[in-house]
């Protein structure tokens, strides 16, 4: 058994879908959520700006005395081995569970991959796919973070945004639909009117499945009658954050403003 809370991060609160389905599967673990909201998005930044922000976040959460670290962010999984040369707990990557699930569920093996400008750009997921034999198609929809960040979700516009952007797929006969990005699931209504029934594969399960495998192997996991907290930080404005975040039905603490730099 190991009392240690979770540490669980990324650049907005995209990454609460994510801990909302740990939080399902584990309820007896603490959990601490970094958005690092004075930084993002992360999907336009400079390489060495991402890495950075991922260093600076995850090296706040050791401070916490966490057992591991979950990158609920497909853009900062990409760098995950610069913050593995640093820690030696586990550290998560949202994109490998999420790739291999929709590999599953797809039966005509064509996916599209719906990611940040960087993630579409590095094409991590397109080349497992295309490794196993399947067709990928990555659409680039950096703005769906926007929206996600700063509108209702159900406001008007959202509808507009994910039609503009999905429409070339409509004709490419893709059954499978990656939410390569953690914010992109919150937009899933809004997809299907535009691209109708599609298995949808959002990052939370598929991740917390992973992390459950790997703390009940190390035997990490805590004890099945505590009463797990979860705590929220953002590097931005507390306001924004709440009022962004209304969908997120967990309990939890107080939302507070923290500095992640130079930790
Ligand atoms: N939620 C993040 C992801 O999964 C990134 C959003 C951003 O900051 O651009 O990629």
């Amino acid at each position: 058994m190991n009392k240690q809370p979770i540490g669980v991060f990324d650049s907005g609160i995209g990454g609460l879908t994510v801990l909302d389905k740990i939080i399902e599967i584990m309820p007896n673990e603490d959990y601490i959520y970094v958005a690092d909201q004075g930084h993002c998005p992360y999907g336009t930044k400079k390489e060495e700006e991402i890495i950075e922000c991922v260093l600076n976040v995850g090296k706040y959460l050791i401070a916490k005395n966490v057992k591991a670290i979950v990158i609920a962010c497909n853009t900062a999984s990409l760098f995950i081995k610069y913050l593995r040369e640093i820690v030696d707990i586990p550290v998560i990557s949202v994109i490998e569970p999420t790739c291999e699930y929709a590999m599953k569920v797809s039966k005509n093996k064509r996916i599209a991959v719906l990611a940040t400008d960087t993630t579409i750009r590095k094409a991590k997921y397109q080349n497992m796919l295309k490794d196993k034999g399947y067709e990928a198609f990555g659409v680039p929809c950096q703005d769906f973070v926007t929206f996600v960040e700063t509108k209702e979700l159900d406001d008007p516009e959202g509808e507009k945004i994910v039609r503009r952007y999905l429409t070339p797929l409509i004709d490419k006969d893709v059954d499978t639909v990656i939410h390569g990005c953690t914010h992109f699931s919150l937009l899933e209504d809004n997809m299907r009117k535009v691209l109708g029934d599609k298995n949808y594969v959002a990052c939370g399960l598929p991740t917390a499945q992973a992390l459950k495998e790997i703390l009940t192997k190390s035997n990490s996991l805590n004890d099945a009658n505590h009463h797990g907290y979860v705590k929220i930080y953002t590097t931005g404005k507390v306001e924004n954050a709440k009022e962004n975040m209304k969908w997120f039905k967990k309990n939890h603490e107080e939302i507070k403003h923290i500095d992640v730099e130079g930790k």
